[in-house]
């Protein structure tokens, strides 16, 4: 295989590099987190392709007009026989971690079934994606001796199975990677057991995709198994303290040298609640090392993974990117306002938004939003926009004096007031990054949207990024009074755009 370097768009062979393009290809676990990364890739690669789900309908609407979408379930050995009709190579990125507690033998019975159907379909090639850890240690996990059993099993494909082994995964939404920054995020004072000091090969997800896509290459032939990750282990203390280090949190450690992983996913079921029935099994896994003990990875593929630091600062960025490519109109129900208190969580951010409808077209809704701050001001509570911005002052920020650069025109990275415009799309969207001193990151952001019988809807979201506790505690505390000045800014920018319709010459009284 040619060596090249490895570059930021991982696997982005395109339709000219591919080798095997009249070859369809399977995904299962495209719902997942891997998979669902996969999925783009491989239709990007133009090669034919098909996936397999057990609620077809929950993927129909994120694949491609050209790629097919089967109902499937690998527990039922009857569903395989179609799906895997025809199929070259079949991506097995399945796991029943999250169904029941007998998941070891759900997973080797889905092996099972998986195999068998692949057999009798003639599929050529396998690729598994499992997890690290020695074969010969006693002490091996239920969560890892199973992955590796797995492997095992889908030989019985006869096909040629091509089995990764990973540790933890780092990117946003990855389940081990979300784990650890919970931990990070939710406690000012981390219990420091034993376990923490247990070393791992952690890789960037872009490098796992890399690895699945490069399989493509491969010839056909024998099955290898590919232990796969960064390049220097790390231990999993390591790992939390990288991130922790990147999101600007300061954490006191106490060292409890007899707290067991078993006592730790207690505890972790207290902390998250939400990863806490998966993360039990994994966390289990904590006591064995997950390192990367053989190197033919890195003599038969050209990726070189990146190390830790680079892996957590692409998962942070790439949510960024994600949040500001959220179109809130869509992500968000209609709902005129946000009906949980605290607000609707995206992932690790809370999010207030709320709509107003106005009968004036979007050129017109748009003004007041594209005016906002400066000399037009915040449209509600102005008095308070003064305290927060000399507060912000007294404590080191840049306070609310700034102003704007110019009345009506905005550019990407204009001061405005304690903000920074970071995306303008003009009489559509205005999102601005928050610059006052805060215990996290926040946004806000303006959309404008036609309304079908004529008129627009303008919805206001507020974004915020806590950090750690103390930034959760604020931004709880904040709440009632976010209600009241949301609402009301929301409000006062409807009433203007209503206001310049009527009279385009009046640009700031309502
Ligand atoms: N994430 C990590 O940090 C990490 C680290 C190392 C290795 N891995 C390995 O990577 C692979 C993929 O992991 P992931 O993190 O992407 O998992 P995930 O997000 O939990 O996704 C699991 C996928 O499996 C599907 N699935 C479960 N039971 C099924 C069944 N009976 N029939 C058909 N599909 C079924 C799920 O579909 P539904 O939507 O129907 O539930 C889902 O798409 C796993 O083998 C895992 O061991 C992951």
């Amino acid at each position: 295989m040619p060596e090249n370097n490895h570059t930021d768009h991982p696997a982005s062979s395109t339709k000219q590099d591919r080798s095997n393009g009249g070859e369809r290809i399977l995904l299962t676990g495209a719902t997942g987190y891997v998979g669902g990364r996969l999925l783009r890739l491989l239709e990007d690669s133009g090669r034919p392709l098909r996936c397999m789900a057990r609620h077809p309908e929950n993927l129909r609407a994120r694949v491609s007009p050209q790629t097919e979408v089967v109902h499937g379930d690998v527990l039922q050995r009857d569903t395989l026989t179609d799906a895997l009709q025809g199929i070259h190579t079949a991506y097995y990125l399945i796991h029943s971690m999250g169904t029941s507690d007998g998941f070891e033998s759900d997973d080797r019975d889905a092996a099972a079934n998986f195999a068998a159907a692949a057999r009798n379909a003639g599929v050529k090639r396998i690729v598994y994606l499992g997890g690290l850890g020695e074969d010969d240690d006693d002490e091996l996990s239920s969560h890892l001796r199973s992955r590796h059993e797995v492997g095992r099993v889908l030989k019985e494909s006869e096909a040629q199975v091509i089995e990764f082994r990973a540790s933890v995964i780092i990117g946003s939404g990855s389940l081990s990677f979300e784990l650890v920054r919970a931990l990070v995020r939710k406690l000012p004072i981390m219990l420091w057991p034993k376990w923490v000091s247990t070393e791992a090969s952690p890789i960037a997800i872009r490098d796992v995709l890399s690895y699945l896509m490069e399989t493509l290459e491969l010839p056909l032939g024998e099955s290898k198994i590919y232990q796969i990750g960064g390049p220097q282990p790390v231990s999993y203390g390591g790992i939390m303290d990288e991130y922790a280090r990147q999101r600007g949190l300061k954490r006191m450690r106490i060292r409890v040298p007899l707290l067991s992983p078993r006592i730790s996913s207690l505890w972790l079921g207290l902390v998250t609640p939400v990863y806490a029935r998966i993360g039990r099994k994994l966390v289990e896994g904590l006591k064995n090392p997950t390192i990367v003990t053989d190197d033919a990875a890195l003599r038969d593929f050209s990726i070189r993974p990146v190390g830790i630091q680079e892996a957590i600062q692409r998962a942070i960025e790439r949510e960024d990117q994600e949040m500001v490519e959220t179109r809130w109109s869509d992500a968000l129900s209609s709902a005129g306002r946000t009906a949980k208190w605290g607000g609707e969580a995206f992932g690790s951010r809370l999010v207030d938004s709320r709509t107003i409808d106005v009968d004036v077209p979007p050129e017109c809704a748009f003004v007041p939003i594209q005016r906002i701050g400066g000399d037009a001001g915040w449209y509600y509570g102005e008095w308070l926009w003064k305290i927060r911005g000399f507060m912000d002052m007294l404590i080191g920020g840049v306070g609310y004096r700034r102003g704007r650069r110019h009345a009506s025109s905005v550019h990407v990275g204009d001061a405005i007031d304690f903000w920074r415009v970071e995306l303008i799309e003009p009489n559509q969207r205005l999102r601005l990054a928050a610059e006052m001193k805060l215990p996290g990151r926040g946004w806000l952001d303006y959309e404008v949207c036609p309304r079908p019988g004529g008129g627009s809807t303008i919805r206001q979201t507020a974004e915020f990024d806590p950090a750690g506790l103390f930034g959760l505690c604020y931004w709880y505390s904040v709440w009632p009074l976010h209600q009241l000045v949301f609402a009301g800014m929301l409000r006062g920018v409807a009433k203007r755009a209503e206001a310049y319709c009527q009279d385009p010459a009046n640009q700031t009284s309502p």
